[in-house]
C-alpha cells in the first residue's frame, strides 16, 4: 500500500458509526461510510443540518468515540485513543466556572505535565492571542459570552494542536458577537499567525462555512453521509460582497433544500427521481408545524411572481437556516415550493393555499398530504380499517420507534399529529393519547385514498 502523502494530517477511511436503539431493537446508523480528509494548511468546514452526525464525525476524528467500522487515521497511523493532534472548541465554551481565565486556559498544558513556568507564559500568550490581556484573574461568571469564547479559543490555542476542531463554536452568541469573534478567527489565520496548522469547523450556517473554509463538506442527514463537496474558489479573506462567494452560498442553499440532488463544485443541479423506502413510518417529516408552512408561503406570495431568494429569505425574518430549512422542506414535500438555484417558487397550489379562505385551505392542505405524504395516507388508512376508527398513539409510535431513536420518533409524530389534525385526516386526543376519525372526514378520506 501507498503511504499517504505527508501533508495529510487526519484521515477518516470507510467510517460507519451506529448506536444501539433503546429495548435492543437494533442500530440507529448515525454515520455511513464516511470518507474526509484534513491537509495541512486548510480550512474545512462540515457542514450539514442538525442530526446529520456532525457532532459525532468531530468526536471520531478526535479519537473521543471509536468508529463501529473504519478507521481513523492521524499523520497515516491509525488512531486509538485520543487524537494529541487535536485541541477542540465548543459551542458551549465548557469552563470551569471554579477556576480563573488564567487557569481554565493552563488545564490542558497541567494534564499534559508542562512546568508551572512554561504553563503561565504559554497561557498568557494564548490569552493575549485572542484578545483577553488583563482579564487573566477574572472568573466566568464576569465575562460576557464572546468573552467566554475567547477564553474557550485560548485554551485550545495554548495546546499548539496541528488541527483545530470547532463544533459551531459561533452559534450560542449574538449576532454582532459572533460576527466580531469569526472575523478575527479569519484574520489570525490570513495573516499566518494562527497556532494550527488546519481548521476543521462544524457548522449549520451556510455563509459562515463559505466565510471561513477552503472547501465545504456537505453532509446528508439519515444516514449522515458525505454528499459532496464544494470548493471555495476564492481569495482570502473571501468577499461576501462579490459575485462568486453569493453564488457558492447559492449552489450550497440549492443543494442543502435538495436531499436527493448531486452535490458538484459548480454545475447547475439535477435532482435524481429518489427511491422511496419501503414502509411510509421510515420516510422522515421535515420538522415544520403548519402555522410555520402557511407563514412562510405567504411571505413568499408577496414577492414578485411568488419567487424569493432563499438567504434573502432567511435574512429578513431573521431565521436560523436550520429552522428555516424544515420549513421549505415540508413546502416542498407538500407541493406548495419549489427550490432551484438558491430560490424558492410557490407552484400554483401554494399560491393557491397562501391567498385563499381557510376553509379552502384546509381541503388543498389535505389533498397534497393525501398524496405526498405517505405517512398521513397509511394512519387514516389504518384508523379508517378499525371497527372503533380510533387507535392509541403508541401504536404508530411503536412503527416510528422502528425506524428513529425514541425522541426522534416522538417528534415525528408530533408533526404527523399537527399535519393530519389541519387536515381533518384525524384527531388526536391527548388525555386518552388516541387518535381517531373525525365523522366528516370519513367520506372524504374513502373517496381520495
Ligand atoms: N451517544 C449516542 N447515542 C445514541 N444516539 C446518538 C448518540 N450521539 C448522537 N446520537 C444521535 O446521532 C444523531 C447525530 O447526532 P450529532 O450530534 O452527531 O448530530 P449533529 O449533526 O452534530 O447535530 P446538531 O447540528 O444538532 O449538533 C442524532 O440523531 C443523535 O441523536
Ligand atoms: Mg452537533
Amino acid at each position: 500500500m501507498a503511504t499517504p502523502p505527508t501533508d495529510v494530517l487526519i484521515a477518516v477511511e470507510q467510517v460507519h458509526k451506529s448506536f444501539p436503539l433503546p429495548d435492543g431493537k437494533g442500530e440507529f446508523n448515525v454515520l455511513s461510510d464516511i470518507n474526509v480528509t484534513v491537509r495541512s494548511g486548510e480550512v474545512v468546514a462540515l457542514l450539514g443540518r442538525s442530526g446529520s452526525g456532525k457532532s459525532t464525525l468531530l468526536r471520531t476524528m478526535a479519537g473521543l468515540i471509536a468508529p463501529s467500522q473504519g478507521r481513523v487515521l492521524s499523520h497515516g497511523k491509525p488512531l486509538r485513543g485520543a487524537n494529541n493532534d487535536v485541541a477542540m472548541v465548543f459551542q458551549s465554551f465548557a469552563l470551569l466556572p471554579w477556576l480563573t481565565v488564567q487557569q481554565n486556559v493552563e488545564l490542558g498544558l497541567e494534564a499534559q505535565g508542562v512546568p508551572r513556568e512554561e504553563r503561565r507564559q504559554r497561557a498568557l500568550k494564548a490569552i493575549d492571542l485572542v484578545g483577553l490581556d488583563g482579564f487573566e484573574s477574572a472568573y466566568p461568571k464576569e465575562l460576557s459570552g464572546g468573552m467566554k469564547q475567547r477564553v474557550g479559543f485560548a485554551r485550545a490555542f495554548v495546546l499548539e494542536p496541528q488541527v483545530l476542531f470547532m463544533d459551531e463554536p459561533f452559534s450560542a452568541l449574538d449576532v454582532l458577537t459572533s460576527e466580531n469573534l469569526r472575523g478575527e478567527i479569519d484574520d489570525l489565520w490570513n495573516a499566518g499567525t494562527f497556532p494550527s496548522k488546519s481548521i476543521l469547523i462544524v457548522t449549520h450556517n451556510i455563509e459562515e462555512g463559505v466565510f471561513l473554509a477552503d472547501r465545504v463538506i456537505i453532509l446528508g442527514s439519515n444516514p449522515g453521509r458525505v454528499r459532496g463537496e464544494v470548493v471555495i474558489d476564492l481569495p482570502r479573506s473571501h468577499d461576501r460582497t462579490s459575485d462568486r462567494f453569493k453564488a457558492l452560498v447559492d449552489y450550497i442553499y440549492t443543494v442543502m433544500t435538495n436531499p436527493d440532488a448531486e452535490v458538484t463544485s459548480a454545475a447547475p443541479v439535477a435532482v435524481p427521481v429518489s427511491s422511496t423506502p419501503r414502509s411510509p413510518y421510515a420516510r422522515a417529516l421535515p420538522h415544520a408545524r403548519v402555522g410555520g408552512i402557511s407563514g412562510l408561503l405567504e411571505l413568499i406570495v408577496d414577492q414578485p411572481d411568488g419567487r424569493d431568494d432563499i438567504p434573502r429569505l432567511a435574512d429578513r425574518i431573521q431565521l436560523e437556516v436550520d429552522d428555516l430549512l424544515p420549513i421549505l422542506d415540508a413546502a416542498v414535500l407538500l407541493g406548495f415550493a419549489e427550490v432551484s438555484q438558491g430560490d424558492v417558487q410557490l407552484t400554483a397550489i401554494g399560491q393557491d393555499f397562501a391567498t385563499t379562505t381557510i376553509l379552502r385551505s384546509k381541503d388543498l392542505f389535505r389533498q397534497q398530504a393525501l398524496h405526498n405524504v405517505p405517512v398521513l395516507s397509511s394512519m387514516a388508512q389504518t384508523l379508517r380499517e378499525k371497527k372503533s376508527q380510533s387507535m392509541r398513539a403508541d401504536f404508530f409510535l411503536d412503527l416510528l420507534d422502528e425506524y428513529y431513536p425514541h425522541e426522534e420518533a416522538e417528534k415525528q409524530f408530533a408533526t404527523a399529529v399537527d399535519w393530519g389534525r389541519y387536515a381533518e385526516l384525524f384527531e388526536y386526543d391527548a388525555s386518552e393519547d388516541r387518535l381517531y376519525l373525525p365523522e366528516p372526514a370519513i367520506a372524504q378520506i374513502g373517496g381520495d385514498i
